[in-house]
């Protein structure tokens, strides 16, 4: 398996914060810790409205919206297509996320949002994860249904530029009862992930980057990107912290 060098850093700001201002704040604190980042590929995902704004902060940070919707332009009330987002300088979309997937949203409509943000040009960040484990390890057919589902009609052209992220939903920082996964659990899956996408996407699948999200912070970044066959990591609420958020990108700039 070849394995890219370089990290990407996602920090997925969910409905957070509440006022433009503190976006900002954060943003600008943020910026001024990774002024030395050379490698590493720093994306923020912010609420939409925001991107406009902070947009104009850094060239460093790449922004990223939390979805997308599939058509194009239209009547489509209360959407923004993927073309909009990418007219407005916006190059990832985290797309499936389990808290989207909660309020409804199926492998199907999942499918269509990846297809319209490949063609818009926007590289989708495809969330997959199990709600619970069993001794029966279903759990892995489960994020293969999810793979093949959300990717089917997917060309292989297109494989490089897509990102999977693995997410247990029980080591999600939002979970109730939630526990920790540990560097073993990320790898596991990795290798799994991989081999279902060596299966549909032949060697391209090599290039896809599979990266580790679930209450990620700066103390257990360094054994997932080491020890969890991850290219990277997507942090929820560590990177609504300025300061933690700077050490995990600090992290992965130091140590690969
Ligand atoms: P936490 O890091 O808060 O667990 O969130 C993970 C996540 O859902 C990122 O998309």
């Amino acid at each position: 398996m070849q394995k890219k060098k370089d990290k990407i850093i996602i920090g997925n700001w969910k409905m957070n914060p509440l006022t433009i201002k503190e976006a900002e704040k954060s943003f600008e604190d943020i910026k001024k810790s990774v002024s030395y980042v050379r490698k590493t590929t720093i994306v923020i995902c912010p609420p939409l409205l925001y991107l406009e704004k902070l947009k104009k902060i850094s060239r460093k940070i790449n922004l990223g919206a939390q979805d997308a919707f599939w058509g194009d332009v239209g009547a489509f009330t209360g959407e923004v297509s993927a073309e909009m987002l990418y007219n407005a300088g916006i190059k990832y979309v985290i797309l499936g996320h389990s808290e989207r997937r909660t309020l409804g949203e199926t492998n199907e409509l999942v499918n269509k949002k990846i297809k319209g943000s490949l063609s818009a040009g926007l590289t989708p960040v495809l969330c997959v994860g199990e709600s619970m484990r069993d001794e029966n390890h279903s759990y892995f057919n489960l994020v293969k249904t999810q793979l093949e589902e959300c990717l089917n009609g997917v060309k292989k052209t297109f494989a490089s530029k897509i990102i999977i992220a693995y997410e247990p939903i029980w080591a999600i920082s939002s979970t109730l009862n939630r526990h920790d996964a540990t560097s073993v659990d990320s790898r596991e899956m990795a290798i799994f992930i991989r081999k279902v996408l060596y299966d549909k996407f032949g060697a391209e699948a090599s290039r896809i980057r599979i990266i580790y999200g679930g209450s990620v912070n700066e103390k257990d970044a360094l054994d997932f990107l080491n020890n969890g066959g991850v290219d990277g990591l997507l942090s929820g609420r560590a990177s609504l912290n300025a300061k933690k958020f700077a050490e995990i990108i600090n992290i992965a700039e130091n140590n690969f």
